[in-house]
Order: structure tokens, then sequence, then C-alpha cells
């Protein structure tokens, strides 16, 4: 193992790359607002830039057939399974510079910092930019991940629109990733240990002062997609009494799944709805249609589903009292995912050597660690964030946390890896 004195993170160089990585960016205010869509040509250039990085350091770069893309430093033993980390680099409209790049560039950092010491890794160590953990695009976030670990079909996939009607094959293709997509599918035994950083997106690691979360498990999240119809018309023309506008009752739906979340025992439950598309859209025209998103998750799946069903219950009485059609369909619905022992003890002794302070802790977050637990011993390492901002410009983390967190991470990979 490498002397801990030797092992030193180089935080000034990681912050420049993430702010160099966040001027990649199609938001329209300056960094570190970042908009970054999967398969867009900013997502590219991102990617360009990340390769470039790679290869600096000397790594040995693999891109799969859609786009997650791996930086293998090789180990003394090239055929044992690999100890993994990453994250990813696609961020939603207007949000922060830290969400998944400080695993990505972070876990890099890891790697060079480890070769700066003169560890030799026996397994070889490898860093992981996945493929659109963000669900902006396509509705379902970890798309990359849920390939490799065969949590989704790669006709389901196919089936995946945007918002111009193309689906997920077109657009990939069209991003220059070709090749089959059954060929993702990463074996069981590919990763001996997979481990991510992550900022915590949260408040509890700044609220207690703590330097390190240890995360034990990932919340159950799941997706749906409602639609109302209901009957346009003109605004002018069409009286009050003979209405059955889609928008209204939406928004009595809407409101309802919030009074459902806030009245239920569970803490961790939580419902979102953050996107509506109203047709057709004109401020003087009854709207007919409206689809909205709804984001669903809780520790316990069977709460979350709870939730679900009263909220259908609810969209049908108000179905009836409005007149309009309401329906509703699952895009996902995930089952939690618990760490490893063997990891969370890994990253708990590296804490203990650094002196470091941590807390174990669920993420109700997800990540692609969530699908990486279905074929790798997984664990997570979160630092922490500013009054636990995230998905927003102003999220932030000093290079102080992103430094104590590259050396937890560090050393982890060096326990499981071995000395080569
Ligand atoms: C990930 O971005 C999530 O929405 O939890
Ligand atoms: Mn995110
Ligand atoms: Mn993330």
């Amino acid at each position: 193992m490498p002397a801990l004195n030797e092992v030193t993170v180089n935080a000034d160089q990681l912050v420049d790359r993430l702010q160099r990585l966040a001027s990649i960016s199609d938001c329209p205010e300056p960094p570190p607002a970042v908009t970054r869509v999967v398969f867009s040509e900013t997502d590219i250039r991102a990617r360009q830039y990340l390769s470039s990085l790679y290869e600096e350091a000397g790594l040995s770069v693999r891109v799969d057939a859609i786009g997650n893309t791996f930086a293998r430093w090789i180990g003394s033993d090239p055929a044992a399974g690999a100890v993994g980390t990453g994250s990813h680099c696609d961020a939603i409209p207007h949000s922060g510079m830290y969400d998944g790049t400080v695993g990505v560039l972070g876990g890099l950092e890891a790697i060079l910092a480890l070769k700066r010491a003169g560890f030799q890794p026996r397994r070889s160590i490898e860093v992981v930019m996945f493929t659109s953990e963000e669900p902006t695009r396509f509705g379902i976030g970890c798309t990359g991940s849920r390939v490799m670990a065969g949590a989704i079909t790669t006709q389901r996939l196919c089936e995946l629109v945007d918002d111009e009607g193309d689906n997920y094959d077109t657009v990939r293709l069209r991003a220059g990733f070709t090749g089959s997509l059954e060929s993702v599918r990463l074996s069981d035994d590919y990763y001996h240990a997979w481990v991510e950083l992550h900022i915590e997106q949260g408040p509890e690691l700044e609220a207690t002062s703590t330097d390190i979360g240890i995360v034990t498990a990932i919340a159950a999240p799941s997706t749906y997609t409602f639609e109302v119809i209901g009957q346009g018309g003109h605004a002018g023309a069409v009286l009050m009494p003979g209405r059955r506008d889609a928008l209204c009752a939406a928004a009595k739906v809407v409101l309802a799944i919030e009074y459902l979340a806030k009245k239920s025992a569970s803490p961790d439950l939580v419902a979102t709805v953050g996107q509506l598309h109203v047709h057709p859209g004109a401020i003087n025209s009854i709207p007919s249609q409206v689809r909205f998103s709804l984001d669903l998750r809780d520790t316990d799946v069977a709460n979350r589903d709870e939730l679900l069903s009263q909220a259908i219950a609810w969209a049908g009485r108000i179905a009836k009292q409005r007149d309009v059609d309401i329906r509703h369909q699952c895009l996902n619905s995930d089952p939690p995912a618990v760490s490893s022992p063997e990891i969370v003890e890994a990253v708990e002794d590296a804490c203990e050597s650094l002196g470091v302070s941590r807390q174990r802790m669920i993420s109700r977050a997800y990540h692609d660690s969530l699908f990486m637990a279905r074929i790798a011993p997984t664990g997570m390492i979160f630092i922490p964030c500013r009054g636990g901002v995230s998905h927003r410009p102003d999220e932030f983390s000093t290079v102080e946390q992103i430094a104590k967190g590259v050396s937890v991470l560090a050393h982890t990979l060096a326990k499981l890896s071995g000395v080569g």
C-alpha cells in the first residue's frame, strides 16, 4: 500500500479541470451554470476533453456502443476483475458543475495521485464515465449503467424517444456511437469492486460538519408520465360551465400528489412533478391535452408504490368530476440498492487511516451505482456540498472537501486493488 503522506491530491488542478468541463455547456448563463444533455454536441465536446486527459495520463481508453467510456490503469494481474470508479458528466438544464463530474475527474485524480506515489496496482483500476445518468432527454436516467448491468432490454431502450420524436438508437448512432447495444452488458466478474465518489446533494454532512458520507443504500426511484385529455376551444367563446380544461384537471392532480406525499408517514418519501407540456400552448386557447412527469422515491418500495396507487385513485376521481381522461405510464420503477459490506469497510478503513470524519448514510438521489450494485460489490463516497444544494447553478463544494473525497477514494481503490 502507498504510504499515506505519499498520496497527494492535486486539488487545484482538479478544480481547474472541473471548471474547464463546466465551460463546455449549453446553458445561456456563464459557468458554473451547466446544461449538458446526452448525445448533444456539447456532450461530445465534453467527452473529447475527458479523453484527452485520459490519454495524457497514459490510461488505456475504451468506448462502448452506448458511449460509456472506460479509462484503465492496467494492473500487474490484468486478467483479474478490475476495481472500478467513476460517475457521469451529463448535466440537467441549468444545473451545477459538481454533480457527477467530481466522480469522473476525481476518479482520474485518484489514479494520478496513486501513480505519483509510486503505487503499482495488482488489479486494474478503471475510471468510467457513464452515458446519461440524467433522465433529461429520454425520461429515464442511468441508461449507460442500466444496459451495462442488464437492467433494461435493448429493445425497451430503443423505444425511448426524445422531444423531437427521435428514438434512443437514432440519436446514439447520430452521435457516433455504433456497434451492438448487446455488447455493452458487462459480465458479473468484470468488476471485483465498484466505488463511486459523488457530492451528497443533501444537507446532512454539512449540518454535522462531517468530511465523508459512506453510503449504505440508495433509495428506490420511479418515474411516470401522466396524460390528461380534455377538450380545447376558444378562450373567449367557450363559457366556463362547458369547459373540460386539461390543465385545470392536471393542476388538481399535481396538488393531490403533493398533499399525499406530505401527509405520508414515511419521512423518506418524495414526489416531484418537474415537467408539464400543455397543448396547444396558446394564450387564447383552452388546454386540450397536458402531459406531466412524476418522480417518486422512497427507501421503502412499498411506501413508494402505495403513494402511486393513491395518486391514481385521486386522478380517477378528478377525471370523473371534470369530464376528462387521465392515463399514466410507468417509465421506470427500480428497487433500492444496498452497499456491499466489504466496500463500506474499505471506505471506512481509508477514512480511519486518513483521520477524516465520516458517517454512514443513505443516498436519496440515485446514481449509476444503483445499477452497478447488480453486477459488482458496490459502495459510494459522499462529500459535503454547500447547503445541500444540487441540480442548481449554485451547487458548490470546497477544494478541501473535494481533496478529502479524492484522498479517501485513492486509498479505497489501492486497498481494493492490492499491491502489484
Ligand atoms: C440524479 O440525478 C437524481 O435525480 O437522483
Ligand atoms: Mn444529477
Ligand atoms: Mn449525479
